[in-house]
């Protein structure tokens, strides 16, 4: 039995920072991998932090090849939608992801993740990210209505046992900056019916059109994924950073291509108010793996 890193389901945290990190000499992958798995919170019973460590597929795959999931690949291609939309890849060859309760405990951590790596990495991206209105993102909207319980979160997030990888997950970290005056000019009842919910509430609409949000992305057609998605950003940049696990890939990939309107030449109108900037996959291990690798 497979045990998950505990980060993924720590629900409730304010206070998080994205690091992704480039390996500087591929030769050194092994003790690279070695200190990321060392990286671990610090020992006390109040203010902790939590971790999610994770690694471009490819990588992974190199250094454990027998843990590594069947065909999992790194955001190696943007993805070219309809009407000139484009994704983009901005492919690192790690992530560690720290949440928390208050910025100062995790600003403390991130800067000695990145002492202790900077002889083998540099830090490619840092985006930092704060709860808004309690659950809202930064549409206004509450963001995760959809998203499965704690006790079936498992099911949909973790490659289940008896596979290479098991306990593991696949994670597409996609960060989305908000067109603010478009998505404000738009009269509540259009925003509703660019995402398919209502805003106020989050209940789903009864005719939600086929370019709404949740219609493009419905899990229904696409499979059960689990959401982490946070706000970031300051006054005058901010958006969403788009943080989702699966235990496959393809209800990830499937997603995007949908929202880009590859799937049935519809596009997501929620891409019409705001734009991608980066987008990367990682393979998030079991800490069983993890623990061998140190
Ligand atoms: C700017 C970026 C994004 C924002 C602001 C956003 C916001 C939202 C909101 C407000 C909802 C409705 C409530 C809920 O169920 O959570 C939703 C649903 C959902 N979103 Fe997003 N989202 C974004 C990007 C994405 C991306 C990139 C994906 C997939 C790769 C995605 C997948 C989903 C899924 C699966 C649902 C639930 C659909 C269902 O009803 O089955 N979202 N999103």
């Amino acid at each position: 039995m497979h045990t998950s890193q505990a980060g993924i389901f720590a629900l409730g945290t304010s206070a998080h920072t994205y690091l992704e990190f480039d390996l500087v000499d591929e030769k050194k992958r092994k003790e690279f991998f070695a200190n990321v798995a060392a990286i671990h919170e610090p020992r006390t019973t109040t203010g902790g932090v939590n971790f999610v460590l994770g690694f471009r597929p490819e990588l992974w795959r190199e250094v454990v090849p027998e843990d590594a999931p069947q065909g999992v690949e790194g955001f190696n291609h943007e993805i070219r939608g309809v009407e000139g939309f484009v994704m983009p890849a901005t492919q690192h060859d790690a992530i560690v992801w720290l949440s928390g309760s208050a910025y100062d405990v995790i600003f403390d951590r991130a800067r000695s993740v990145v002492r202790d790596l900077a002889s083998q990495a540099v830090l490619a991206e840092e985006t930092c990210s704060w709860s808004y209105r309690h659950d809202r993102d930064l549409t206004g909207f509450i963001d995760g209505s959809e998203n499965p319980t704690l006790l079936d979160a498992p099911t949909d997030a973790l490659l289940p046992e008896g596979v290479p990888g098991a306990g593991g997950s696949v994670l597409l970290l996609q960060k989305w900056q908000h067109k603010v005056a478009e998505w404000e000019a738009l009269p509540v009842e259009q925003q509703e019916r660019v995402m398919g919910r209502t805003k106020s509430e989050s209940t789903e609409l009864q005719d939600k059109p086929p370019y709404s949000h949740v219609a493009r992305t419905d899990q229904d057609e696409f499979g059960h994924i689990f959401r982490r998605n946070m706000p970031y950003g300051s006054v005058r940049e901010h958006g969403t950073m788009f943080v989702g696990f699966s235990a496959e890939q393809k209800r990830l990939s499937r997603m995007l291509e949908s929202m880009a309107g590859l799937v049935t030449g519809t596009r997501d109108a929620l891409t019409h108010y705001t734009q991608p900037l980066s987008g990367s996959y990682y393979f998030v291990p079991s800490i069983e793996s993890l623990r061998h690798l140190r």
